[in-house]
């Protein structure tokens, strides 16, 4: 089966893989060095993702699932039915299934930046659910300025889970949402996972997982660098590591060089100072009450959030402030 773009046309993405060696090039050029979170996604990237979601020291993704099974009945009385749901980064397409299932949309389509992969998970799930209308667009949501006028005949529901939110600076996260509230309109609503502030040796396991998983998804970074772009990092140079900053609610990933070094990386050298590190991702946590300010300063209002017992992650469902829609 193919991806089919037929109701996105008006939606253009930019070469991913010239995006890549931008990416890369600039975030490694800049006095501190850095490397943009959609690079992690080649195919690799998101197997990756995957086996962390699985790992049993990352709750988030386990929670977020829980906290949608127990609440499904509440979400299909705010959404209703026929809806247009659009998830943002589906990866392998999992937690959406309990939303498929729930909500029995008129179309799902899945966004995500991983072609292969959002191709293997859309045949999963067509197979599942033969009545489903699928659109997939494989593309960073960020290039997304407008969605196609036809689909505001249909409350559009977007779907923006794991805590993707928090790889955002609260500033940008702002400026997301607000964009994603002017392109849903005023029948829109949106669905996010957000993660909590909690204790940090949570955090901290999480994020360090004993499998080493989380390490090896941050170093794949470096792998696919040197398959993609002609590099040669030595990955056995560079650690993983990621701190929970508690003055900023954030935990931050970095990749460590571990001693005085250069790499070349489409023909041009890049020297690596033992220590100096290459920050690839942060992950912002918010209580309620800060998550609820920052959808409001978007424009949205709150409708629900939903939790789990313990409070380690929420379930916002945010809808336009235009009385009566
Ligand atoms: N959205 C995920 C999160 O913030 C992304 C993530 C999980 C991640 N583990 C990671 C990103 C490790 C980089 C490195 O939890």
């Amino acid at each position: 089966m193919g991806l089919n773009h037929a109701a996105l046309d008006s939606v253009e993405f930019a070469d991913p893989h010239q995006g890549f060696r931008q990416d890369v090039l600039c975030g490694l050029s800049g006095a501190s060095k850095t490397l943009a979170a959609r690079c992690f996604y080649d195919h690799r990237g998101s197997e990756l993702f995957e086996a962390i979601t699985r790992a049993p020291e990352y709750y988030l993704t386990r929670t977020e699932l829980a906290i949608l099974e127990k609440y499904r009945s509440a979400i299909a009385a705010s959404v209703g039915d026929n809806c247009v749901l659009i998830e943002l980064g589906s990866g392998s397409s999992r937690k959406i299934r309990c939303l498929l299932e729930t909500l029995k949309p008129k179309t799902y389509i899945p966004v995500d930046i991983s072609g292969e992969y959002l191709r293997q998970s859309i045949c999963a799930l067509q197979s599942s659910y033969p009545w489903l209308d699928i659109q997939a667009i494989c593309g960073d949501f960020d290039d997304i300025v407008e969605l196609p006028p036809e689909f505001r005949r249909h409350r559009m529901l977007v779907y923006y889970s794991g805590s993707s939110i928090g790889n955002l600076k609260p500033d940008d996260a702002e400026k997301f949402l607000r964009r994603w509230c002017r392109m849903i309109g005023p029948k829109g609503m949106m669905l996010i996972g957000v993660d909590t502030k909690k204790d940090r040796l949570v955090l901290d396991r999480a994020y360090n997982d004993s499998q080493g998983l989380t390490a090896a998804f941050n170093k794949n970074l470096l792998h696919r660098i040197n398959r993609e772009l002609d590099g040669n990092f030595k990955t056995s140079l560079f650690e993983h590591r990621a701190e929970y900053d508690d003055r900023e609610g954030c935990v931050k990933m970095y990749l460590v060089s571990t001693s005085h070094h250069s790499v070349q990386v489409d023909g041009r050298r890049f020297t690596f100072r033992a220590g100096e590190r290459i920050h690839t991702e942060n992950s912002y946590k918010y209580s309620i009450q800060e998550f609820g300010n920052l959808v409001r300063l978007a424009g949205f209002v709150c409708r629900d959030v939903w939790c789990d017992e313990k409070n380690l992650f929420s379930v916002h469902c945010l809808g336009s402030p235009v009385p009566g829609a």
